[in-house]
Formats: C-alpha cells, structure tokens, sequence
C-alpha cells in the first residue's frame, strides 16, 4: 500500500495576538480530511533555532525531523511590513536539504484588503532557493478578522469560498508531493 504523504503546515508568527494561526489552524484541519495525507502542524513558536544559519547548533531537531519526514508543505504567511515574519525565516533557514525537490503551497494573510498577497510574493524566491518546489496559485485570507470567529472556526459565509480554493490547492500539492516523492527515489538511485 501507499504510504500516507506526509504535509508539514507551517504558521508563520509567533506574536501573542496573533490571527493568521486561525488560518493556519484551517489549513492543517483541512488537510486531515484529505485521503491518504498525514498533517503535522508546525507552529514556530514550539522551536527553538540558536543563532542564524543551519550549521548543527542552528537547527531545532524536532524541525529537523518534521522536515525530514514531510513529503510537501504547505506555508501559511501574514505580511509584516510587505513581506514575511522573521520567525518563519529564522525556522525556514535552519534547514536546506530536507526541503529539496519537494512542493509547496503558499497562503497569505493580512487584516486589510491585500491578503498578504506581498508576503507571499515575497517567499516565493526565499523557498526556490531552499529547492522547494512553488505550486502556481496560492491562497488568500484577507480581512482575516472578519473570516474566523473568536474560537478560530470558519464562519458559514465563507466556507464555500474556502472549500473551493483550498481543496484545488491541496489536490495540486498531494498530485506533486507523490510524483516528486518518486521521482526523488529515481533521482538518489542514479547517484
Ligand atoms: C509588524 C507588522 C507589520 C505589518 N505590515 C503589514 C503590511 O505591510 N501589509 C499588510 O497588508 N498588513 C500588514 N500588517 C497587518 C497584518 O497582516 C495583520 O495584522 C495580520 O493579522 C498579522 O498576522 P498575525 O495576526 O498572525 O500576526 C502588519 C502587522 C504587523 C504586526
């Protein structure tokens, strides 16, 4: 049998009062409801990465090992000053190799119009060169206040909406993640 493929979401902030976790909460529930996927939700601030870098005493290992493991991810970024919040960088950057030929779906989060349309714009050439592989549509919470409730569940008004996109999305990210997962498998053998 196939094995499960393994997703890692990534929240992208750590503040207090933050609100694109709510989004990133979605995501993650919205992947555990797709067949044949595995969902481990990676919320950064339950790491710990020294310094800069991913030299060995950069790394977090349960990063490590989450990275190791997933077969795709899928980033869920607000946008902080036109790009993204330094703590999904500093966690993005403590790995290299475990991020190579795999995909990744990107969404983005504001409290106005825009949706973090930048931020994700502005990950795009950050991930390609981690060797991630960019899915060609992204998704967008924009008005993220406006979208969950205080309990983080998606109000009905846009659950259509959401559905909809997030379900193309993930139907793209699982499609790649099982043909680059053997593809990756073709690729070490000629090594
Ligand atoms: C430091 C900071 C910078 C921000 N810069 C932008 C920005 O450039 N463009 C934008 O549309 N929203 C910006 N915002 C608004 C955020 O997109 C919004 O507050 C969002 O909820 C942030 O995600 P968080 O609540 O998970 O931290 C900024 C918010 C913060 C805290």
């Amino acid at each position: 049998m196939e094995a499960p493929v393994n997703i890692a979401v990534l929240a992208g902030t750590t503040r207090l009062q933050r609100r694109s976790i709510k989004a990133a909460q979605f995501i993650a529930e919205f992947g555990r409801k797709q067949p044949g996927v595995e969902i481990e939700f990676v919320d950064p601030e339950d790491f710990i990465f020294p310094g800069d870098g991913n030299d060995p005493e950069g790394k977090d290992p349960r990063y490590s090992h989450i990275t190791e493991k997933a077969d795709a991810f899928f980033i869920v970024t607000p946008e902080y000053n036109h790009s993204f919040p330094g703590s999904l960088k500093r966690m993005l950057d403590s790995e290299l190799a475990n991020y190579n030929h795999k995909p990744v779906a990107l969404a983005g989060v504001s409290d106005g119009n825009w949706g973090g349309v930048r931020a994700v714009e502005s990950l795009v050439p950050a991930v390609r060169e981690t060797g991630l592989v960019v899915l060609s549509w992204d998704v967008y919470f924009p008005w993220v206040q406006n979208i969950f409730d205080d309990r983080g569940a998606m109000k009905p008004e846009f659950e259509q909406r959401y559905n909809h996109s997030v379900q193309k999305l993930y139907d793209e990210l699982i499609w790649m993640a099982k043909l680059l997962r053997s593809g990756r498998v073709e690729l070490y053998k000629q090594r």
